[in-house]
């Protein structure tokens, strides 16, 4: 006999908000490096002069702190909704029987009060660059996991197995490995340029123009494994899936190298930058969603008349 799907079946409830659920969590990972980015860029850093309370007396910010009181204590705000979503996601995972998925959840659960933590540490330690480069890698790494969390619900729990050969998925995974060092890079030469999140925040005293053309040396190699993968996943008649991430990764990495040199050739506007920050947002998403385009988990279905050997389109995809 068929379960019924309705409301009363949690989960029935699960299965239908697992997907946009996590879509919202991606998406609010994303909208808070940008938020993160406006405190930066605005010179908000110290709004709030101190952690967790905004000031030494209260837990929000008074008039005299002004427009960058209230721009940081607006990060400050988003937490909690990324912290609802979190559970809101936990809670599917857990209702949809998935132990997996509700794993995922719960490290992206983690993650927000450990951003927490460590924006409060930025703070205490008044911006230091090197915390607040690690602050923004871990939002990219939580991004990440916020892929592999909606992918994993379109696969199965069956141990993964390849659908390229090794030397495509070893050209894969040198490109995330690639991709990383990009990133890493792009945050020390923040932290050695003019954007410090306050007027008066240390730098790290490293050479700005050295830096970026590490950062862009490291982006042409970046590019080229990209181009490299594109064309391998084409010759080895990868799933359409995968080589659509490369190509989106490609076109991704072309639109922020634009937008690294213009801003760099034109004094870092603001504007620009938090479309650098955006497009590097995106870049962290799709370098996740190319490495697992190259391998599936099948899923378990017992064993039944006519039934082979199921594939993950019997999920959802
Ligand atoms: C795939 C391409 C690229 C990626 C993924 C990327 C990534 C990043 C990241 C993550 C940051 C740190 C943002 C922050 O800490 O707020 C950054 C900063 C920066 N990037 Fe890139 N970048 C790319 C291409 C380029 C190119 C081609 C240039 C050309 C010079 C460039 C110039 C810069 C500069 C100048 C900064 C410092 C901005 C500031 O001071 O706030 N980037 N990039």
């Amino acid at each position: 006999m068929q379960t019924p799907q309705t409301d009363a079946n949690p989960s029935a409830w699960a299965q239908r908000w697992l997907y946009p659920l996590a879509v919202t969590t991606l998406a609010v990972n994303i909208l808070i490096v940008l938020t993160g980015g406006v405190v930066r860029l605005t010179a908000s850093g110290l709004g709030c002069p101190t952690w967790p309370r905004c000031t030494d007396e209260s837990f929000t910010p008074h008039g005299e702190l002004g427009l960058h009181g209230a721009i940081e204590f607006g990060n400050r705000l988003v937490t909690f909704l990324l912290a609802a979503v979190a559970i809101a996601m936990f809670v599917a995972a857990w209702r949809s029987g998935r132990r997996s998925l509700a794993s995922l959840a719960f490290v992206i659960g983690l993650g927000v009060p450990a951003q927490a933590l460590i924006g409060g540490v930025t703070v205490l330690t008044d911006l230091n660059p090197w915390i607040v480069a690690f602050h923004l890698l871990v939002s990219m790494a939580m991004i990440q996991v916020a892929v592999v969390l909606l992918r994993r619900i379109r696969e199965g729990d069956l141990p993964a197995v390849a659908t390229v050969p090794p030397a495509v998925t070893w050209l894969v995974r040198a490109t995330f490995v690639v991709g990383w060092v990009v990133l890493y890079l792009g945050t020390v030469v923040t932290g050695s340029g003019p954007h410090a999140g306050d007027l008066d925040a240390p730098r790290n005293g490293l050479d700005p123009a050295a830096l970026s053309q590490l950062h862009t040396d490291a982006v042409f190699l970046l590019l080229g494994l990209t181009v490299g993968a594109v064309l391998a996943l084409k010759a080895v008649g990868a799933p359409q899936h995968a080589v659509r991430a490369a190509t989106v990764l490609l076109g991704l990495e072309l639109a922020q190298g634009v937008v690294g040199f213009v801003q760099y050739f034109t004094g870092l506007p603001v504007v620009l930058v938090g479309l650098h920050l955006l497009g590097s947002a995106l870049v962290s998403a799709a370098l996740a969603w190319l490495l697992l385009g190259v391998r599936d988990r099948p899923v378990a279905f017992p064993r039944s008349p006519g039934k082979t050997r199921p594939t993950s389109t019997d999920i959802t995809r």
